[in-house]
């Protein structure tokens, strides 16, 4: 079996007891690191940084060296998924993600195939071996994917949205369709986690951005019920899910065969523990904007969340992935006090 020295995260994740509490970054590779944006230039486009295994290995390793994270996150997107599945995208400057083809119909089904890690996505899977070579077994790397309602999302809408109206026209419109899609995208991605874990991930965690847009009944038929099938498949490493927005979905997710629950800023914290129940890791939920904030505001907004939450069975982050403004020494000093508290 694998050693790792620092193994705080995982310990948290199994409801082990653990001497501090340990932290991650969400979007912790990339955006806010100067190094991040040399090899980035260097690589023209974040698809070639993506898709080049040292590149992303190297960039993945950046947060490390310069924050001591008790984690890394293999650096990737949620949607080389969809791109495995025979909807590839484009990354455009300002703008974000963009799908020249969508599903908009039965016929636009044909279109797409389960994804087959091994061939279409070997990239991300060289690239966490080599950060796996490079951390030797000093800390735990995270593997992610979407969740199947967040993909479903990108794949019916082509892009970002406020209200992802047309992918939620479908749910209403032709839920057999949105159904027999979200099955596909699950399938996809069970086998791409367990790609993933073979290939040396020791945590992974599924990104539910979009969650927020649903009704609680709604949530139930077209994204727990999918995420449901990954935690019941997943059993080789703990799985956390992040699901943003879902306030009203905590108590449900808490029945799911996973370690841990993520939050955002807008769930209280006691009130989560209690309706998630004592048997789940939580992690989280400092508002990113904290960090806009000076070092004694960071220090005692930090220190308070840490008093809510406790030391057991926690994994500190913020709510959401760190915006791309925030100074890195803002988002050490969040660290440094998690680290010391
Ligand atoms: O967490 C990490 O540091 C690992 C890397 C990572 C990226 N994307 C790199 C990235 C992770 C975990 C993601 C997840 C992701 N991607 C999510 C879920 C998390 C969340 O924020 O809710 C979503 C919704 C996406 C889709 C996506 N990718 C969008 C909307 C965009 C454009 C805006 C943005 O967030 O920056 C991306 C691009 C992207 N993914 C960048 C990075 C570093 C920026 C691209 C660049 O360098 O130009």
């Amino acid at each position: 079996m694998e050693i790792i020295q620092n193994d705080l995260i995982l310990r948290a994740a199994r409801g082990e007891q653990v001497e501090r509490v340990p932290v991650w970054v969400m979007r912790q590779a990339g955006r806010i690191l100067p190094e991040y944006r040399e090899v980035r230039a260097k690589a023209g486009s974040f698809i070639n940084l993506a898709t080049t295994p040292e590149l992303a290995a190297e960039v993945t390793i950046q947060p490390v060296d310069r924050f001591g994270v008790d984690a890394a996150i293999i650096f990737s997107d949620i949607l080389v998924v969809p791109e495995a599945m025979g909807l590839p995208y484009l990354m455009e400057e300002q703008k974000g993600p963009v799908f020249p083809n969508v599903i908009r119909s039965k016929e636009d089904l044909k279109n797409i195939r389960l994804a087959n890690p091994e061939e279409d996505l070997a990239y991300v899977l060289d690239a966490i071996k080599i950060v796996k070579k490079e951390l030797n077994g000093k800390i735990p790397l995270i593997g992610f994917a979407g969740a199947p309602f967040t993909i479903y999302c990108y794949m019916v809408e082509g892009k970002g949205s406020k209200t992802f109206s047309q992918a939620k026209k479908m749910l209403y419109a032709e839920p057999e369709l949105a159904h027999t899609l979200l099955q596909l995208i699950t399938d996809s991605t069970i086998t791409y986690l367990k790609a993933q874990i073979a290939a040396g991930a020791n945590l992974v965690q599924l990104f539910d951005s979009w969650a927020g847009i649903l009704s609680p009944a709604q949530y139930s038929e077209f994204s727990t019920k999918y995420m449901q099938q990954i935690c019941d498949a997943i059993d080789e490493v703990p799985v956390t899910l992040f699901a943003k927005g879902a306030y009203f979905a905590r108590e449900e997710m808490g029945k799911l065969n996973c370690q841990t629950i993520g939050l955002d800023w807008n769930m209280d914290i006691a009130e989560s523990r209690k309706l998630v129940g004592p048997n789940k890791t939580l992690q989280g939920n400092l508002d990113p904007c904290v960090l806009y904030g000076d070092f004694a505001t960071i220090k005692k907004e930090t220190t308070h969340m840490l008093e809510q939450f406790g030391k057991q069975r926690y994994i500190a982050n913020l709510g959401h992935g760190v915006y791309p403004d925030i100074h890195p020494d803002k988002v050490a000093c969040f660290i440094d006090t998690i680290q010391s508290w």
